[in-house]
């Protein structure tokens, strides 16, 4: 079974985003662990909502240090649409339907350069892969930033997810917590 580390920021109030952007509530230090999460991994895993944004950069784009590094979009929809969506955008991930029945099956069969999987998607596609992937890793970071307003974004999938805490390190005044399923 392949390790799926799950990369999340969240602001100490709570938001995973301020006005669609993540790094209205990342900092530096978030940025430094997550391209070392990004050295590791083999593949990178994304919602249908982040592949299709048109504000985001292209995440394997050529020059970054992603580029031979496959990008795979999960979602529980239509994934011919959602592939036929991403190739009228000429953008070079592959679409993939899962379930939380299939999800174990799925991750197995991603083309991956390494048996570690990043997953850097919202927090939406995040918690049901946390809910449903024994070999899931969440890593947590709370910066040590308050911010609300209209464009606050927080998560509404129900779920009751059992964690326990496996590791937490703290690096320029913030810290980073790893979850795996209890
Ligand atoms: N803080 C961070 O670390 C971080 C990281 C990345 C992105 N973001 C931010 O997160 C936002 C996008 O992520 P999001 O998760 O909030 O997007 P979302 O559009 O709410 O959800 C993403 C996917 O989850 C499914 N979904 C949507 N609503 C759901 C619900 N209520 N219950 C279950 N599944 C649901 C859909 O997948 P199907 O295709 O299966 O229908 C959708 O494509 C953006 O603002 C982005 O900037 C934050």
């Amino acid at each position: 079974m392949r390790t799926l580390l799950i990369s999340l920021v969240q602001s100490i109030n709570g938001s995973y985003a301020q006005d669609d952007w993540s790094t209205g509530v990342s900092t530096d230090a978030d940025f430094a662990y997550f391209k070392s999460l990004r050295r590791r991994a083999g593949a990178i895993v994304i919602d249908r909502r982040t592949a299709l944004n048109p504000q985001l950069p292209v995440i394997n784009a050529p020059g970054k240090a992603m580029a031979a590094t496959p990008v795979h979009v999960l979602t529980s929809s239509d994934p011919d649409a959602l592939a036929a969506e991403l190739d009228a955008r000429g953008l070079r991930y592959r679409a993939h339907h899962f379930s939380p029945d299939t999800l174990t099956e799925v991750l197995d069969s991603l083309e991956s350069r390494t048996d570690t999987i990043l997953c850097e998607s919202g927090p939406h596609l995040a918690y049901r892969l946390l809910a449903s992937y024994e070999q899931a890793e969440l890593h947590l970071s709370l910066s040590p930033l308050y911010s609300r307003n209209p464009g606050s974004h927080f998560c509404r999938l129900e779920a009751d997810i059992d964690l326990r805490l496996v590791g937490v390190e703290s690096r320029d005044s913030q810290v980073f917590l790893r979850y795996r399923r209890a």
